[in-house]
């Protein structure tokens, strides 16, 4: 099953061609980013008007370059999937459009993902994994942990009560005078500085349910930034490292408490997942393999770019959701916010196509 993918919820205009054998791992045909950060890195921060017209000015030609690559045709393929949110819907809108386009010239069943749940199947497509695991999702917009129990099953344990994880790496990057997208810089000043020379809070710690809490660690940042202004090099540096080791710290201990509702409700997972952006940063993923290690539970952190936004883990998804006769009609509308336990599954939808 070959699945044509496309993904304009943020600020990567993808599309990828993916195979799916059957059971185990899939095959990635191709898998064209374009990132459009220069167009938003002036901003601070990714302007959606900027975003939509970036995407309407790109998407042809990358799907084309997607198709080319791959080797396939729009008649050689199984299926069109796209990114139906959730996401800044100008985006949404073009990605969904341009799969209705083919699908409806193709006569190709059209798959509605959710983002997420391609986040969530992504470690299906790199590992072959078998359900139910319990997922790790913590990107921009989301922090999640997330009992995986098929495509369209998904049981949230945990999330966040106010920022998600890559937010707060933003907007301390953002507060530090570093560039966008923040994660990867503060993880790069980070890497020459101090962990221990900032007293940082470590929020929720202990509690028992898997939920975090970010905002108060961002302003115990700023306080004590501003404490010691202004800022040399070697200050921002041992600030974005004690943030992240605040960060590694929580991580740790909300996900033990996840691993530990997960097996009371549904046994022990098959693997700890960890998906979205924030899983491409290294201490996060060094501590993932600790905590695997002493809960006994294998990890799957599908490669970094596969972590970020992609197309191949939207046409994965979609051919996960074909395979199970899950497919959409043509007036399915794109939405700004889908939560991912409201994805609907086999067992809750028949199947209806174009
Ligand atoms: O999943 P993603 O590409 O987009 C969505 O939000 O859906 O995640 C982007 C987020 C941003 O907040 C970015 O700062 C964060 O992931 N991120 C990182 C790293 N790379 C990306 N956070 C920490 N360390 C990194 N190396
Ligand atoms: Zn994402």
């Amino acid at each position: 099953m070959v699945v044509l993918g496309i993904e304009t919820t943020c600020d990567e205009t993808a599309a990828a061609v993916v195979e799916r054998p059957g059971e185990g791992p899939g095959k990635i045909l191709s898998n064209v980013v374009l990132s459009q950060v220069n167009e938003h890195a002036v901003f601070g921060g990714v302007v959606p008007e900027i975003a939509a017209r970036a995407h309407v000015e790109a998407l042809d030609q990358v799907i084309a370059k997607a198709m080319a690559d791959a080797g396939h045709t729009f008649d050689s393929i199984d299926g069109v999937a796209a990114a139906a949110g959730p996401g800044l819907i100008g985006g949404v809108i073009v990605g969904l459009t341009t799969a209705k386009a083919i699908s409806l010239v193709s006569k190709k069943p059209l798959i509605a993902v959710n983002h997420l749940e391609a986040h969530a199947l992504t470690a299906r497509l790199t590992d072959g994994i078998a359900f139910p695991y319990c997922l790790f999702l913590a990107s921009g917009g989301h922090t999640q942990v997330v009992a995986v129990r098929g495509p369209g099953d998904y049981v949230r344990l945990g999330t966040t009560v106010d920022d998600a994880i890559g937010e707060a790496f933003d907007k301390t990057a953002k507060l530090l005078g570093l560039g966008y997208p923040g994660g990867p810089q503060v993880e790069k000043e980070g890497a020459r500085g101090n962990p221990m020379r900032f007293p940082l809070p470590r929020p929720m710690q202990g509690r028992p349910e898997p939920d975090f809490s970010l905002s108060g660690l961002k302003t115990a940042l700023r306080l004590e930034a501003e404490k010691i202004a202004p800022l040399t090099d070697q200050d921002v540096s041992d600030l974005c490292a004690s943030f992240q080791q605040a960060i590694v710290d929580v991580v740790f201990d909300r996900l033990r408490v996840g691993l530990k509702i997960f097996r009371e409700r549904f046994g022990a997972p098959t693997a700890l997942v960890a998906a979205g952006g924030v899983a491409a940063n290294q201490a996060i993923r060094k501590v993932l393999h600790r905590l695997s290690f002493e809960s006994g539970t294998v990890l799957v952190v599908p490669p970094a770019d596969l972590c970020t936004d992609n197309g191949a883990m939207i046409a994965w998804a979609g051919a996960e959701r074909l395979a199970h006769g899950l497919t959409d009609p043509l007036e399915i509308a794109p939405k700004a916010r889908w939560a991912l336990d409201d994805v609907a599954g086999a067992a809750s939808r028949p199947s209806k196509g174009p």
